[in-house]
């Protein structure tokens, strides 16, 4: 089995296996190259296209994972909500009322997006013993862009709204769990070895909301997938303070930022792989100060099963050459003797 299923399953792997979130992106000039000629859209909607932009940073650098390449407003469109890529999302017409709830239709697991479930046929062939990792926006998360329109500093219209309209927010979020686990039960079938659980804006919330509307809308979605013995990482940014209901939440691992050093995630989340954590901007420094850091987030994950991954998305001004740098470092770092000569320093 690969060192990405192995440490996903809990296993302490004698190296960190190493994937970069958006990993496919802009920071890459063969993305841009292809983003020119077709557009985002065209490039997720696409298979042929999807499957090549997944596998260009494999190519490059040797990932240990690949994820598919999508969005997670990928599949909104077929509830009935159309948006664009500005180049982050904005609907056309965002959910306000009750009556903006009803007209929401939750496709099937055979309607949704189907050009998802395509790619992920084509990646397989074309990854060999690379794993694939399917993902899916958490219900929170895609309800935040659903009622703000588009992204946000604060999401205060969306705030605003699970006050006063909670008994919407509550509609709203069962069809996006609905939606959620059809998505992402479809990408299991078509072969995905993984999925990824994006509830990137939960942590604007305090633990009390979070709990009411949050982490019962993401339970719901993670139960849904335990038949299928996929292992489910879940993420959240700025979340530290939502640990104590991440911990609960029934997965295996949990993708943390670099907010909180990994040891102190591992005592707030125990028994979980840990993946994480370096500071994106870590890549936008030197050499020395990306070796400093990155090694200093591998000593931290010794303490238990780890994945090497940024805190958060990758920078678009981000140079390659320091990606692979990270690539080759995280790839050189013995585990095992790294903990060997801790205890004997102990
Ligand atoms: O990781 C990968 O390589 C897979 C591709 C991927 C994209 N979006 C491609 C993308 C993944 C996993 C996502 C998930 C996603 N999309 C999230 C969750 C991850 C996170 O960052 O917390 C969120 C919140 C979105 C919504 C979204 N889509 C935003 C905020 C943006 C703008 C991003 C930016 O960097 O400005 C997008 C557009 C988007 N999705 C781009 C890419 C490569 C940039 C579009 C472009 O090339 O113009």
């Amino acid at each position: 089995m690969s060192l990405f299923l192995r440490a996903l399953r809990g296993e302490d792997t004698p190296r960190a296996p190493i994937w970069i979130m958006r990993q496919a992106g802009r920071y890459l000039s063969e993305y841009r190259a292809l983003k020119a000629e077709h557009g985002f859209w065209t490039l997720a909607r696409t298979p042929e296209l999807a499957t090549e932009v997944t596998l260009q940073p494999i190519r490059r650098f040797g990932m240990d994972a690949a994820i598919l390449f999508s969005d997670i407003m990928t599949p909104l469109p077929d509830m009935g909500l159309s948006l664009e890529f500005r180049p982050g999302p904005v609907l056309d017409h965002p959910v306000r009322t009750a009556g903006d709830v009803d007209r929401l239709r939750v496709p099937s697991e055979e309607e949704v997006a189907p050009f998802v479930p395509d790619a992920i046929r084509l990646l397989r062939r074309e990854l060999g013993d690379t794993p694939l990792i399917g993902f899916a926006g958490a219900p929170l998360t895609l309800a935040t862009y659903a009622v703000q329109g588009s992204g946000s500093k604060e999401y205060e219209l969306f705030r605003g709204f699970l006050r006063r309209e909670s008994a919407t927010a509550d509609a709203l979020l069962e069809k996006f769990t609905d939606l959620t686990i059809n998505y992402l039960r479809a990408q299991v079938a078509a072969g995905a070895q993984a999925v990824q659980l994006f509830d990137s804006w939960a942590g604007i919330h305090d633990l009390a909301t979070y709990q009411r509307f949050g982490a019962p809308a993401a339970e719901r979605v993670l139960s849904a997938l335990a038949d299928t013995g996929v292992p489910r990482i879940y993420i959240a940014v700025g979340a530290q303070h939502l640990y104590p209901a991440i911990a609960r939440l029934p997965l295996e691992a949990v993708s943390v930022d670099w907010r909180m050093p990994l040891s102190a995630c591992r005592n707030a989340l125990p028994g979980l792989t840990l993946q994480g954590n370096l500071d994106p901007a870590a890549l936008l420094g030197d050499e020395a100060s990306l070796t400093a850091e990155a090694t200093a987030v591998l000593r931290e994950g010794l303490g238990g099963p780890h994945v090497f991954n940024l805190g958060h998305g990758i920078f678009k001004e981000t140079d390659p050459d320091m990606v692979a740098r990270l690539v080759d470092l995280v790839r050189g770092y013995d585990r095992h003797a790294a903990m060997a000569t801790a205890a004997g320093v102990a």
